[in-house]
């Protein structure tokens, strides 16, 4: 399922500036995109824009086009868009509706109309998927954050998106729990042909991860290409979004000096770039 931004903009009702302006990209079906850029720069209204909360819920001036696998989303509701955009935020205590995992699972199901049977068949599968199966039975305020959001991850996969959409998943965990769920979207896409739009301050665990890399500053884009490109750019390196720490070791060794062709995102690529791996 695509997704297709063209030359689109917003602005907050009580806001005189535009969040987002003339956004124009596309991102194609089984992509895992990052979308980065400082605070305040648009990473949000983003993925509003693609699960059509912007504009059905957000007041405000849109212009342009968003178009979800050939859908403009200001003429679909978000009812319909969420059957295929699942929507995963910071906080997983904002999002969890029922007591129990089992519940909190089945709840969205209820709501699409499935029967009980097929529930029962989903809730299985995704809680295979997600290797959560000890999870079942237990309560949701005896979860720690990163069990919490492994259950907000299953009660969207459940439903069965083309399209899942991150506004920064790991803020509230820890970082053996965000490497977890970072490794767990990774496997998602690859077996699903999920496409991933993640918007994610651990940028050392995400970049390697990716396809491709948006970098937003105030509300347009300054770069839209693959990991190594975009992170090899001196105005993204400038920009203020986060950088992998190896990024930043590739333009500090470039700028003492060092020849050195281009970035590497994992430890093993550096040793390599360097001529330095056996
Ligand atoms: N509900 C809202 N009402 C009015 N203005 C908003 C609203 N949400 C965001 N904005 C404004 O829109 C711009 C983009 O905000 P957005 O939340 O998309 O940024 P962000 O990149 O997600 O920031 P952060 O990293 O802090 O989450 C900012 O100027 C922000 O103040
Ligand atoms: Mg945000």
């Amino acid at each position: 399922m695509s997704i297709v931004f063209k030359d689109a903009s917003f602005r907050y009702a009580n806001s005189k500036k535009w969040a987002v302006k003339a956004l124009s990209f596309r991102i194609e079906p089984g992509e895992k995109i990052l979308i980065s850029g400082p605070s305040g720069s648009g990473k949000s209204t983003i993925c509003r824009m693609i699960n059509g909360l912007i504009p059905h819920f957000y007041e405000g001036e849109f212009e342009g086009v968003v178009e979800i696998s050939g859908l403009d989303t200001r003429n679909v509701r978000v009812a319909r868009l969420s059957r295929d955009v699942g929507l995963v935020f910071q906080n997983p205590e904002n999002q969890l509706v029922a007591l129990s995992v089992e519940r909190e699972i089945s709840f969205g199901l209820e709501n699409l109309g499935i029967k009980r049977e097929e529930i029962l068949r989903r809730i299985d599968w995704v809680m295979r998927l997600l290797n959560i199966e000890r999870l079942r039975e237990r309560l949701i305020h005896e979860l720690s954050g990163g069990e919490k959001q492994l259950v907000v991850l299953a009660a969207i996969m459940a439903m069965k998106p083309k399209i899942l959409v991150l506004d920064e998943p790991t803020a509230e965990l820890d970082p053996v729990n965000s490497i977890r769920l970072i490794n767990m979207i990774d496997e998602l896409s690859f077996k699903l042909g999920l496409t991933v739009v993640i918007v994610e301050q651990r940028v050392d665990l995400i970049a390697p991860i990716v396809n491709r890399v948006l970098v937003l500053e105030e509300g347009e884009i300054i770069a839209y290409d693959s990991p190594w490109k975009v992170y090899s750019m001196d105005k993204v390196y400038n920009s203020g979004s986060a950088i992998p720490k190896l990024v930043e070791l590739y333009h500090e060794l470039r700028r003492v000096g060092v020849d050195i062709d281009r970035p590497a995102l994992t430890v093993e690529e550096f040793l390599e770039v360097l001529g330095l791996n056996d």
